[in-house]
């Protein structure tokens, strides 16, 4: 049982965990819109075990980003195709939902809270986001996710889940961010699978592997650099080994990549 398990005089604290959950690793990437069911039951019976207050983040995979692919679709914003912004929309509900679903049945607590709860056209909305570390001390687990979100002068855009760790670390400073995905972190060779384990963002590593990676991963490494410059670890874990992720929270045998904040 999870439920208020956190004392709330400690919300100050760096005491809240968030976690993206790859499209990658969630849905299977060669098949449109199929969930991988199974990776996100084993991913939620892990988060189960963690003792501290979760947020999670999960991206699109198969759903959002190959219906945005379809219809053209950016994250730029601009008057894109309304059958497309509503079709990438509803991909993300379902998808969401299966994860809301399987999270249930694990016993935790998910609690859905769609990017549109915290954000007014690209910007935070820094009160309700600041709200959404209150939820997670309850025992509940808040689950957002990437969109596409209205931006204004009939204009959209695609906020992708790494844009939304980014968003959420700046304000609510969390303890550690952990980026799941389907490869063991970040390679400096993609040929020879050498694994990058440490990466101080002051430090030239950035740049040298941001050249060798695909263009969703140079997003996200991104990201990782962003955050941890703003002072919170992040981490690169592969969701198939989801005991890797209980590691990389306890700081032990921890396998993957570590941009040190
Ligand atoms: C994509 O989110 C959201 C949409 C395309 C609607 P992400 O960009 O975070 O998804 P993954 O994790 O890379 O699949």
């Amino acid at each position: 049982m999870r439920e208020i398990l956190f004392k709330p005089t400690i919300s100050l604290l760096k005491i809240m965990i968030l976690i993206k959950l790859g499209g990658s690793i969630i849905t299977n990437k060669e098949k449109p819109l199929t969930a991988n069911k199974p990776a996100i039951r084993r991913l939620a019976s892990h988060l189960r075990r963690i003792k501290e207050p979760l947020v999670v983040v999960h991206g699109g995979g198969s759903y959002g980003h190959y219906w945005s692919v379809k219809y053209d679709i950016h994250t730029k914003p601009s008057r894109y195709n309304i059958k497309g912004v509503s079709v990438v929309k509803n991909s993300m509900v379902q998808l969401n939902r299966i994860i809301l679903e399987s999270f249930l049945e694990s016993n935790l607590r998910p609690y859905c809270l769609p990017p549109s709860d915290f954000m007014l056209s690209d910007k935070p909305i820094v009160k309700k986001v600041k709200e959404i570390t209150k939820i997670a001390i309850t025992g509940l687990t808040p689950i957002s996710y990437g969109d596409v979100m209205w931006f204004g002068k009939n204009k959209f855009y695609i906020l992708s889940g790494d844009k939304i760790m980014g968003i959420l670390s700046k304000i609510l400073k969390p303890r550690l961010a952990i980026f799941v995905t389907n490869v063991d972190g970040i390679y400096s060779n993609m040929k020879t699978k050498r694994l990058i384990r440490d990466i101080t963002v002051e430090k030239p590593t950035v740049s040298e592997v941001t050249t060798d990676v695909t263009g969703g991963m140079s997003r996200k490494i991104r990201e990782a650099a962003n955050i941890s410059k703003n002072g919170t670890d992040v981490f690169f874990v592969n969701g198939n080994f989801p005991k890797r992720i209980a590691n990389a929270i306890s700081g032990k045998n921890f396998e993957g990549t570590i941009f040190r904040g």
